[in-house]
Protein backbone atom coordinates (compact mmCIF):
# COMPACT_ATOMS: atom_id res chain seq x y z
CA UNK A 1 0.00 0.00 0.00
CA UNK A 2 1.32 3.48 -0.60
CA UNK A 3 1.25 5.38 2.23
CA UNK A 4 0.82 8.64 1.62
CA UNK A 5 1.28 10.30 4.99
CA UNK A 6 -0.01 13.86 5.15
CA UNK A 7 2.43 16.12 7.33
CA UNK A 8 1.14 17.53 10.55
CA UNK A 9 1.26 21.43 9.47
CA UNK A 10 -0.50 20.41 6.66
CA UNK A 11 -2.85 18.76 8.16
CA UNK A 12 -3.66 21.18 10.72
CA UNK A 13 -3.53 24.25 7.27
CA UNK A 14 -5.90 21.67 5.70
CA UNK A 15 -8.01 20.86 8.35
CA UNK A 16 -8.37 24.41 9.37
CA UNK A 17 -8.19 23.49 12.78
CA UNK A 18 -5.19 25.44 13.02
CA UNK A 19 -2.85 26.29 14.07
CA UNK A 20 0.10 27.93 14.61
CA UNK A 21 1.62 29.67 17.01
CA UNK A 22 -0.88 28.07 19.19
CA UNK A 23 0.98 27.92 22.59
CA UNK A 24 -0.17 24.26 23.67
CA UNK A 25 1.82 24.75 26.81
CA UNK A 26 -0.89 22.45 28.67
CA UNK A 27 -1.26 19.98 25.85
CA UNK A 28 1.83 19.65 24.54
CA UNK A 29 3.24 16.49 26.59
CA UNK A 30 0.28 14.74 24.91
CA UNK A 31 1.45 15.88 21.78
CA UNK A 32 3.11 12.86 19.58
CA UNK A 33 7.48 13.52 19.84
CA UNK A 34 7.10 12.35 16.04
CA UNK A 35 6.09 15.64 14.69
CA UNK A 36 7.27 19.13 14.80
CA UNK A 37 5.54 20.91 17.58
CA UNK A 38 2.45 23.12 16.78
CA UNK A 39 4.08 26.61 16.97
CA UNK A 40 5.10 26.53 13.37
CA UNK A 41 4.16 29.87 12.43
CA UNK A 42 0.99 29.93 10.15
CA UNK A 43 -0.40 33.80 11.28
CA UNK A 44 -1.97 33.30 14.59
CA UNK A 45 -0.75 34.84 17.55
CA UNK A 46 -0.69 32.97 20.83
CA UNK A 47 -2.85 34.50 22.65
CA UNK A 48 -2.26 33.28 25.81
CA UNK A 49 -5.54 33.34 26.84
CA UNK A 50 -7.05 30.71 29.41
CA UNK A 51 -10.21 30.46 30.35
CA UNK A 52 -10.58 28.67 34.02
CA UNK A 53 -14.01 26.90 34.55
CA UNK A 54 -15.56 25.15 37.79
CA UNK A 55 -18.18 22.50 36.16
CA UNK A 56 -20.43 20.78 38.93
CA UNK A 57 -22.82 18.04 37.83
CA UNK A 58 -25.31 18.07 40.48
CA UNK A 59 -29.21 17.55 41.55
CA UNK A 60 -31.49 20.91 40.80
CA UNK A 61 -34.70 21.66 40.14
CA UNK A 62 -36.18 23.48 37.35
CA UNK A 63 -39.40 25.27 36.80
CA UNK A 64 -40.40 23.67 33.10
CA UNK A 65 -44.16 23.41 33.33
CA UNK A 66 -46.97 25.13 35.04
CA UNK A 67 -46.55 23.63 38.59
CA UNK A 68 -44.43 21.85 40.34
CA UNK A 69 -40.83 22.00 39.64
CA UNK A 70 -38.95 19.19 37.36
CA UNK A 71 -36.61 17.02 39.38
CA UNK A 72 -33.33 16.99 36.93
CA UNK A 73 -29.07 16.77 37.30
CA UNK A 74 -27.50 20.08 35.78
CA UNK A 75 -24.43 21.12 34.92
CA UNK A 76 -23.52 23.69 36.79
CA UNK A 77 -20.27 26.62 35.93
CA UNK A 78 -18.56 28.73 37.75
CA UNK A 79 -15.63 30.94 37.13
CA UNK A 80 -14.21 32.94 33.96
CA UNK A 81 -17.37 35.23 33.26
CA UNK A 82 -16.69 35.73 29.46
CA UNK A 83 -16.74 32.10 28.49
CA UNK A 84 -19.79 30.38 30.34
CA UNK A 85 -23.20 31.83 29.29
CA UNK A 86 -26.30 30.64 31.17
CA UNK A 87 -29.62 29.68 29.90
CA UNK A 88 -32.17 30.87 32.84
CA UNK A 89 -34.93 28.41 33.78
CA UNK A 90 -33.47 25.27 31.65
CA UNK A 91 -31.96 22.50 32.77
CA UNK A 92 -28.77 22.22 30.25
CA UNK A 93 -25.41 23.51 31.55
CA UNK A 94 -23.75 26.40 30.36
CA UNK A 95 -23.07 27.83 27.28
CA UNK A 96 -18.85 27.75 26.82
CA UNK A 97 -17.75 30.02 24.87
CA UNK A 98 -14.00 29.53 23.76
CA UNK A 99 -11.64 30.92 21.46
CA UNK A 100 -9.97 28.59 19.26
CA UNK A 101 -6.27 29.18 20.75
CA UNK A 102 -7.61 29.27 24.34
CA UNK A 103 -6.57 27.25 26.80
CA UNK A 104 -9.22 25.65 28.74
CA UNK A 105 -8.58 25.21 32.01
CA UNK A 106 -11.55 23.27 33.65
CA UNK A 107 -12.48 21.13 37.03
CA UNK A 108 -15.40 18.99 36.52
CA UNK A 109 -17.28 18.09 40.24
CA UNK A 110 -19.15 14.85 39.99
CA UNK A 111 -22.02 15.45 42.24
CA UNK A 112 -24.69 13.18 41.54
CA UNK A 113 -25.25 9.85 42.57
CA UNK A 114 -23.66 7.96 39.59
CA UNK A 115 -20.56 7.88 38.83
CA UNK A 116 -19.61 10.40 35.36
CA UNK A 117 -17.02 12.21 33.73
CA UNK A 118 -17.51 14.90 30.96
CA UNK A 119 -17.01 14.22 27.04
CA UNK A 120 -16.41 17.18 24.77
CA UNK A 121 -18.02 15.79 21.43
CA UNK A 122 -16.21 17.87 18.22
CA UNK A 123 -13.19 18.85 19.59
CA UNK A 124 -9.78 17.38 18.95
CA UNK A 125 -8.15 16.47 22.58
CA UNK A 126 -5.74 14.44 24.30
CA UNK A 127 -7.11 10.68 24.88
CA UNK A 128 -7.17 11.65 28.79
CA UNK A 129 -9.22 14.70 28.47
CA UNK A 130 -11.63 12.84 26.50
CA UNK A 131 -14.39 11.96 28.76
CA UNK A 132 -13.41 7.90 27.95
CA UNK A 133 -15.83 6.00 30.09
CA UNK A 134 -12.63 4.56 32.12
CA UNK A 135 -12.09 8.07 33.50
CA UNK A 136 -15.10 7.87 35.24
CA UNK A 137 -15.42 9.26 39.10
CA UNK A 138 -17.77 8.47 41.57
CA UNK A 139 -20.25 11.14 43.56
CA UNK A 140 -17.91 14.08 45.52
CA UNK A 141 -14.74 13.31 43.05
CA UNK A 142 -13.26 15.54 40.33
CA UNK A 143 -11.62 15.64 37.50
CA UNK A 144 -9.19 18.41 35.97
CA UNK A 145 -9.10 18.81 32.31
CA UNK A 146 -6.73 20.74 30.40
CA UNK A 147 -6.76 21.82 27.16
CA UNK A 148 -6.21 24.06 24.21
CA UNK A 149 -9.07 24.55 21.50
CA UNK A 150 -7.63 23.27 18.39
CA UNK A 151 -11.12 23.47 16.44
CA UNK A 152 -11.75 25.74 14.15
CA UNK A 153 -15.32 28.55 14.92
CA UNK A 154 -18.39 26.20 15.56
CA UNK A 155 -21.00 24.65 17.79
CA UNK A 156 -19.49 21.63 19.59
CA UNK A 157 -21.88 20.14 22.88
CA UNK A 158 -19.99 18.59 25.93
CA UNK A 159 -22.72 15.75 27.89
CA UNK A 160 -21.32 12.70 30.26
CA UNK A 161 -20.30 9.27 28.75
CA UNK A 162 -20.21 6.56 31.72
CA UNK A 163 -20.18 3.32 30.05
CA UNK A 164 -24.04 2.10 30.10
CA UNK A 165 -25.08 5.39 31.54
CA UNK A 166 -24.98 7.98 29.54
CA UNK A 167 -28.54 8.11 28.17
CA UNK A 168 -30.30 8.67 31.86
CA UNK A 169 -27.55 11.06 32.52
CA UNK A 170 -28.33 12.78 29.55
CA UNK A 171 -31.89 12.34 29.41
CA UNK A 172 -31.99 14.25 33.33
CA UNK A 173 -30.43 17.03 31.84
CA UNK A 174 -26.52 16.56 31.41
CA UNK A 175 -25.69 18.46 28.75
CA UNK A 176 -24.65 21.94 27.08
CA UNK A 177 -23.37 23.75 23.98
CA UNK A 178 -19.89 24.55 23.70
CA UNK A 179 -19.25 27.28 20.77
CA UNK A 180 -15.80 28.16 19.45
CA UNK A 181 -15.26 30.98 17.42
CA UNK A 182 -11.96 32.14 15.42
CA UNK A 183 -10.82 34.64 13.25
CA UNK A 184 -12.32 33.83 9.95
CA UNK A 185 -15.61 33.79 11.68
CA UNK A 186 -15.49 36.95 13.33
CA UNK A 187 -14.41 38.58 9.40
CA UNK A 188 -17.43 37.38 8.35
CA UNK A 189 -20.02 39.46 10.61
CA UNK A 190 -22.67 37.05 10.99
CA UNK A 191 -25.35 38.31 13.11
CA UNK A 192 -24.56 37.77 16.70
CA UNK A 193 -25.29 38.64 20.47
CA UNK A 194 -28.91 37.96 20.88
CA UNK A 195 -29.42 37.08 17.05
CA UNK A 196 -27.23 34.14 17.21
CA UNK A 197 -29.48 31.23 18.87
CA UNK A 198 -28.86 28.56 20.43
CA UNK A 199 -31.63 25.85 19.71
CA UNK A 200 -30.90 22.43 21.62
CA UNK A 201 -33.53 20.10 20.44
CA UNK A 202 -34.44 17.24 22.79
CA UNK A 203 -37.78 15.03 23.39
CA UNK A 204 -39.34 14.52 26.76
CA UNK A 205 -41.77 12.84 28.60
CA UNK A 206 -43.36 14.16 31.54
CA UNK A 207 -45.57 12.02 34.65
CA UNK A 208 -48.81 14.12 36.45
CA UNK A 209 -46.49 15.36 38.57
CA UNK A 210 -44.07 17.39 36.30
CA UNK A 211 -41.21 14.73 36.50
CA UNK A 212 -39.09 12.92 33.86
CA UNK A 213 -40.09 9.75 32.88
CA UNK A 214 -37.10 7.58 31.25
CA UNK A 215 -38.34 4.37 29.91
CA UNK A 216 -36.34 2.74 27.31
CA UNK A 217 -36.76 0.43 24.68
CA UNK A 218 -32.64 -1.20 24.16
CA UNK A 219 -33.85 -1.99 20.38
CA UNK A 220 -35.18 1.60 19.26
CA UNK A 221 -33.79 4.12 22.05
CA UNK A 222 -36.22 6.32 24.33
CA UNK A 223 -39.19 8.95 22.69
CA UNK A 224 -40.48 11.21 24.52
CA UNK A 225 -43.78 12.88 23.39
CA UNK A 226 -43.01 16.76 23.37
CA UNK A 227 -39.76 18.33 21.92
CA UNK A 228 -38.16 21.09 24.42
CA UNK A 229 -35.98 23.84 22.98
CA UNK A 230 -32.86 24.65 25.24
CA UNK A 231 -33.99 22.48 28.09
CA UNK A 232 -36.99 24.40 28.19
CA UNK A 233 -40.50 23.33 27.45
CA UNK A 234 -42.27 25.20 24.63
CA UNK A 235 -43.44 28.44 24.29
CA UNK A 236 -43.02 31.21 21.92
CA UNK A 237 -40.16 33.35 20.80
CA UNK A 238 -40.19 36.40 19.50
CA UNK A 239 -37.45 37.46 16.28
CA UNK A 240 -36.88 40.48 15.19
CA UNK A 241 -37.65 40.83 11.27
CA UNK A 242 -33.86 40.46 10.42
CA UNK A 243 -31.42 37.63 9.97
CA UNK A 244 -30.97 35.68 12.90
CA UNK A 245 -28.12 33.05 13.08
CA UNK A 246 -29.73 29.77 14.70
CA UNK A 247 -27.15 26.81 15.96
CA UNK A 248 -29.16 23.69 15.87
CA UNK A 249 -28.04 20.84 17.93
CA UNK A 250 -30.15 17.27 18.37
CA UNK A 251 -29.05 16.54 22.00
CA UNK A 252 -32.00 14.23 22.07
CA UNK A 253 -31.28 10.50 22.97
CA UNK A 254 -32.68 8.94 19.64
CA UNK A 255 -34.87 10.73 18.38
CA UNK A 256 -33.95 11.77 14.32
CA UNK A 257 -35.30 15.47 13.23
CA UNK A 258 -36.69 15.91 10.04
CA UNK A 259 -37.22 19.83 10.72
CA UNK A 260 -38.43 22.47 8.17
CA UNK A 261 -40.28 25.45 8.54
CA UNK A 262 -44.13 25.58 8.16
CA UNK A 263 -44.20 28.51 5.25
CA UNK A 264 -42.16 25.51 3.24
CA UNK A 265 -39.80 27.91 2.88
CA UNK A 266 -35.73 26.31 1.87
CA UNK A 267 -33.82 25.81 5.51
CA UNK A 268 -30.62 28.24 4.56
CA UNK A 269 -27.01 26.03 6.12
CA UNK A 270 -24.06 27.56 6.68
CA UNK A 271 -22.42 24.94 9.39
CA UNK A 272 -22.71 21.43 9.97
CA UNK A 273 -20.62 20.01 13.06
CA UNK A 274 -17.44 20.67 12.40
CA UNK A 275 -18.12 24.66 11.44
CA UNK A 276 -19.09 26.90 8.59
CA UNK A 277 -19.20 25.36 5.29
CA UNK A 278 -17.19 26.74 1.93
CA UNK A 279 -20.67 28.35 1.12
CA UNK A 280 -24.11 28.59 2.06
CA UNK A 281 -26.89 25.61 0.90
CA UNK A 282 -30.29 25.31 0.21
CA UNK A 283 -32.34 22.05 1.56
CA UNK A 284 -36.33 21.83 1.34
CA UNK A 285 -35.56 20.52 5.25
CA UNK A 286 -32.64 19.37 7.48
CA UNK A 287 -32.13 16.02 8.28
CA UNK A 288 -30.54 15.75 12.12
CA UNK A 289 -29.88 12.43 13.75
CA UNK A 290 -28.92 12.70 17.55
CA UNK A 291 -25.39 14.29 18.21
CA UNK A 292 -25.32 16.15 15.02
CA UNK A 293 -25.25 20.46 14.77
CA UNK A 294 -26.55 22.63 11.79
CA UNK A 295 -26.20 26.26 11.91
CA UNK A 296 -29.10 27.91 9.39
CA UNK A 297 -29.30 31.49 8.26
CA UNK A 298 -32.32 32.46 9.27
CA UNK A 299 -33.56 35.88 7.36
CA UNK A 300 -37.07 36.75 8.85
CA UNK A 301 -36.96 39.94 7.39
CA UNK A 302 -39.85 39.86 4.52
CA UNK A 303 -41.95 38.59 7.42
CA UNK A 304 -44.49 41.28 8.73
CA UNK A 305 -44.82 41.93 12.59
CA UNK A 306 -47.35 39.65 14.22
CA UNK A 307 -46.89 36.81 11.98
CA UNK A 308 -46.01 33.52 12.67
CA UNK A 309 -44.10 30.57 11.91
CA UNK A 310 -43.24 27.04 13.53
CA UNK A 311 -40.14 25.00 13.31
CA UNK A 312 -41.51 21.53 12.86
CA UNK A 313 -40.20 18.10 12.55
CA UNK A 314 -42.22 16.11 9.54
CA UNK A 315 -43.07 13.13 9.58
CA UNK A 316 -41.22 10.01 8.27
CA UNK A 317 -40.94 6.12 8.01
CA UNK A 318 -38.32 5.32 10.12
CA UNK A 319 -38.93 1.73 10.06
CA UNK A 320 -38.60 0.35 13.60
CA UNK A 321 -41.73 -1.89 12.80
CA UNK A 322 -43.69 -4.17 15.02
CA UNK A 323 -41.15 -4.97 17.86
CA UNK A 324 -40.37 -1.58 18.63
CA UNK A 325 -43.98 -0.65 19.12
CA UNK A 326 -44.53 -3.14 21.68
CA UNK A 327 -41.16 -2.46 23.47
CA UNK A 328 -41.49 1.33 23.32
CA UNK A 329 -41.70 3.75 25.79
CA UNK A 330 -45.13 5.85 26.03
CA UNK A 331 -43.69 8.70 23.75
CA UNK A 332 -44.40 9.30 20.16
CA UNK A 333 -42.49 6.78 18.07
CA UNK A 334 -39.10 7.87 15.63
CA UNK A 335 -40.27 9.57 12.68
CA UNK A 336 -43.48 10.76 14.65
CA UNK A 337 -44.73 14.55 12.94
CA UNK A 338 -43.78 17.27 16.02
CA UNK A 339 -44.04 20.73 16.67
CA UNK A 340 -40.26 21.69 18.16
CA UNK A 341 -40.68 26.23 18.27
CA UNK A 342 -42.94 28.90 17.40
CA UNK A 343 -41.76 32.18 16.54
CA UNK A 344 -43.45 35.44 16.10
CA UNK A 345 -42.08 37.82 14.41
CA UNK A 346 -41.31 41.16 15.82
CA UNK A 347 -40.15 44.64 14.16
CA UNK A 348 -36.31 45.00 13.47
CA UNK A 349 -35.10 47.28 16.16
CA UNK A 350 -32.62 49.55 13.49
CA UNK A 351 -29.55 48.80 12.57
CA UNK A 352 -27.84 47.29 9.04
CA UNK A 353 -28.79 44.16 8.99
CA UNK A 354 -26.03 41.66 8.02
CA UNK A 355 -25.53 40.05 4.88
CA UNK A 356 -25.37 36.38 3.96
CA UNK A 357 -21.97 35.78 2.72
CA UNK A 358 -21.84 33.88 -0.33
CA UNK A 359 -18.71 32.75 0.63
CA UNK A 360 -18.23 31.51 4.57
CA UNK A 361 -14.80 29.65 5.04
CA UNK A 362 -12.37 27.33 3.80
CA UNK A 363 -12.95 24.18 5.08
CA UNK A 364 -9.34 22.68 3.41
CA UNK A 365 -10.90 19.49 3.27
CA UNK A 366 -8.23 16.80 1.83
CA UNK A 367 -8.28 14.38 -0.80
CA UNK A 368 -9.15 11.10 -0.96
CA UNK A 369 -6.17 9.97 -3.21
CA UNK A 370 -4.31 10.94 0.04
CA UNK A 371 -6.10 8.40 2.14
CA UNK A 372 -3.41 5.57 3.03
CA UNK A 373 -6.05 3.04 2.41
CA UNK A 374 -7.59 4.01 -0.70
CA UNK A 375 -7.75 0.65 -2.23
CA UNK A 376 -8.99 -1.23 0.70
CA UNK A 377 -11.12 0.80 2.69
CA UNK A 378 -11.76 0.34 6.61
CA UNK A 379 -15.04 -1.55 6.97
CA UNK A 380 -17.39 -1.15 10.03
CA UNK A 381 -20.44 -3.43 9.66
CA UNK A 382 -23.89 -1.80 11.87
CA UNK A 383 -25.83 -4.79 13.05
CA UNK A 384 -28.63 -5.51 15.40
CA UNK A 385 -27.42 -9.21 17.44
CA UNK A 386 -29.83 -10.55 20.25
CA UNK A 387 -31.08 -6.89 20.73
CA UNK A 388 -27.61 -5.08 20.93
CA UNK A 389 -25.85 -3.50 18.57
CA UNK A 390 -22.59 -4.44 17.09
CA UNK A 391 -19.89 -3.10 15.28
CA UNK A 392 -18.23 -5.60 13.09
CA UNK A 393 -20.01 -8.31 15.43
CA UNK A 394 -18.40 -6.73 18.62
CA UNK A 395 -19.87 -4.77 21.75
CA UNK A 396 -18.00 -2.39 24.00
CA UNK A 397 -15.09 -3.59 26.26
CA UNK A 398 -13.46 -1.12 28.38
CA UNK A 399 -10.20 -1.14 27.55
CA UNK A 400 -9.84 -3.59 24.52
CA UNK A 401 -8.50 -2.33 21.00
CA UNK A 402 -8.85 -5.16 18.11
CA UNK A 403 -6.06 -5.46 15.62
CA UNK A 404 -8.27 -4.21 12.89
CA UNK A 405 -9.01 -0.98 15.12
CA UNK A 406 -5.41 0.51 15.07
CA UNK A 407 -4.49 3.62 13.38
CA UNK A 408 -1.73 5.31 12.53
CA UNK A 409 -0.90 9.35 13.68
CA UNK A 410 -0.63 11.30 10.69
CA UNK A 411 -2.88 9.13 8.47
CA UNK A 412 -5.73 9.88 6.14
CA UNK A 413 -7.78 6.96 6.00
CA UNK A 414 -11.26 5.54 4.36
CA UNK A 415 -13.67 4.63 6.67
CA UNK A 416 -17.30 2.86 5.40
CA UNK A 417 -19.72 2.47 8.32
CA UNK A 418 -22.44 -0.38 6.45
CA UNK A 419 -25.90 -0.80 7.95
CA UNK A 420 -26.64 -4.43 7.92
CA UNK A 421 -29.92 -4.02 7.93
CA UNK A 422 -32.04 -3.78 5.44
CA UNK A 423 -35.75 -4.30 3.91
CA UNK A 424 -38.28 -6.54 6.05
CA UNK A 425 -36.58 -7.12 9.21
CA UNK A 426 -37.60 -8.43 12.65
CA UNK A 427 -41.30 -8.17 12.64
CA UNK A 428 -41.74 -5.85 9.88
CA UNK A 429 -39.25 -3.25 11.19
CA UNK A 430 -37.14 -2.16 8.53
CA UNK A 431 -33.94 -1.86 10.75
CA UNK A 432 -32.57 0.50 12.47
CA UNK A 433 -30.77 3.89 12.04
CA UNK A 434 -27.51 4.48 13.59
CA UNK A 435 -26.18 8.38 13.84
CA UNK A 436 -22.22 6.89 13.83
CA UNK A 437 -19.55 9.28 16.09
CA UNK A 438 -15.96 9.11 16.13
CA UNK A 439 -14.20 10.71 18.89
CA UNK A 440 -11.24 13.07 17.79
CA UNK A 441 -11.64 14.07 14.87
CA UNK A 442 -13.43 15.70 12.17
CA UNK A 443 -14.56 13.47 9.17
CA UNK A 444 -15.51 14.55 5.64
CA UNK A 445 -18.57 12.47 4.14
CA UNK A 446 -17.45 11.20 0.67
CA UNK A 447 -20.66 9.19 -0.99
CA UNK A 448 -23.55 7.11 0.37
CA UNK A 449 -25.02 4.17 -1.32
CA UNK A 450 -28.66 2.58 -0.20
CA UNK A 451 -29.89 -0.69 -1.25
CA UNK A 452 -33.18 -1.29 -2.99
CA UNK A 453 -35.09 -2.46 -0.54
CA UNK A 454 -34.72 0.68 1.77
CA UNK A 455 -34.61 3.26 -0.56
CA UNK A 456 -38.37 4.65 -0.62
CA UNK A 457 -37.76 5.33 2.74
CA UNK A 458 -34.33 6.95 2.58
CA UNK A 459 -35.32 9.27 0.61
CA UNK A 460 -38.13 10.52 2.39
CA UNK A 461 -34.95 11.29 4.59
CA UNK A 462 -32.28 12.33 2.19
CA UNK A 463 -33.11 14.96 0.94
CA UNK A 464 -32.15 16.68 3.97
CA UNK A 465 -28.83 15.46 5.04
CA UNK A 466 -25.71 18.45 4.52
CA UNK A 467 -22.78 16.44 3.69
CA UNK A 468 -21.06 19.62 2.70
CA UNK A 469 -18.78 20.33 4.92
CA UNK A 470 -16.86 18.82 8.49
CA UNK A 471 -18.92 16.40 10.56
CA UNK A 472 -18.35 14.08 13.27
CA UNK A 473 -21.49 11.92 13.45
CA UNK A 474 -23.37 10.88 10.43
CA UNK A 475 -26.65 9.36 10.08
CA UNK A 476 -26.23 5.57 8.63
CA UNK A 477 -29.99 4.55 7.01
CA UNK A 478 -30.93 0.68 7.18
CA UNK A 479 -29.55 -0.60 4.18
CA UNK A 480 -26.88 2.48 3.27
CA UNK A 481 -23.35 2.40 3.00
CA UNK A 482 -21.23 5.91 4.01
CA UNK A 483 -17.71 6.39 3.00
CA UNK A 484 -15.70 8.64 5.37
CA UNK A 485 -12.61 10.30 4.78
CA UNK A 486 -10.99 10.79 7.76
CA UNK A 487 -7.30 11.66 9.05
CA UNK A 488 -6.31 11.03 12.99
CA UNK A 489 -4.32 14.09 14.39
CA UNK A 490 -2.74 15.18 16.23
CA UNK A 491 -3.06 13.20 19.48
CA UNK A 492 -2.33 9.38 19.68
CA UNK A 493 -4.27 7.08 22.26
CA UNK A 494 -7.43 5.16 22.86
CA UNK A 495 -10.76 6.81 21.45
CA UNK A 496 -14.10 5.55 20.76
CA UNK A 497 -16.37 5.45 18.29
CA UNK A 498 -20.03 4.50 18.43
CA UNK A 499 -23.57 4.63 17.74
CA UNK A 500 -25.13 8.08 19.24
CA UNK A 501 -28.44 6.60 19.64
CA UNK A 502 -27.40 7.24 23.35
CA UNK A 503 -29.39 3.75 24.28
CA UNK A 504 -27.31 1.74 21.34
CA UNK A 505 -24.28 3.46 23.13
CA UNK A 506 -24.96 2.20 26.77
CA UNK A 507 -26.18 -1.16 25.26
CA UNK A 508 -22.42 -1.61 24.13
CA UNK A 509 -22.54 -0.69 20.57
CA UNK A 510 -19.16 1.45 20.88
CA UNK A 511 -15.82 0.26 20.75
CA UNK A 512 -12.04 2.04 21.26
CA UNK A 513 -9.59 3.09 18.45
CA UNK A 514 -6.22 3.39 18.95
CA UNK A 515 -4.32 6.26 17.40
CA UNK A 516 -0.76 4.76 17.18
CA UNK A 517 2.84 6.77 16.60
CU1 LIG B 1 -21.48 12.83 21.90
CU2 LIG B 1 -19.08 9.58 22.50
O1 LIG B 1 -20.31 11.20 22.23
CU1 LIG C 1 -27.49 2.81 16.72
Amino acid sequence: MNKSRFSRREFFRLAGVGVGGLLLAAGSRKVSAAYAPFSVTTGLTPTGDEAAIDLTARAARVNLLPGAATRVWQYQGQGDSASLQTIPDSYLGPILRLKQGQNLRLRFNNNIPDASIVHWHGLSVPHDMDGHPHTVIPQGQGYDYEFPILNRAGTYWYHPHPHGRTGPQAYYGLAGLLIVSDEEERALGLPSGEFDLPLVIQDRSFDRDNQLVYVADPMNGFFGDQVLVNGQSRHTWKVQARPYRLRLLNGSNARIYKLAWSDNQAMTVIATDGGLLEKPVKRPYLTLAPGERAELWADFSAYQPGQKLRLESLPFSAGDGMMGMMMGSSGLPNGSAMDVLSLQIVPATGGENPVLPQRLSDPGFHAEQDAVNRNDPRRITLAMQHMTGTLNGRTFMMNEVAADEKVRLGDLEIWEFINSESGMGMMGGSGHPHPMHIHGVQFRVLGRQVNRQNRADYEALSAGFVDDGWKDTVLVWPGEQVRLLVGFQPYTGMYLYHCHNLEHEDGGMMRNYQVES
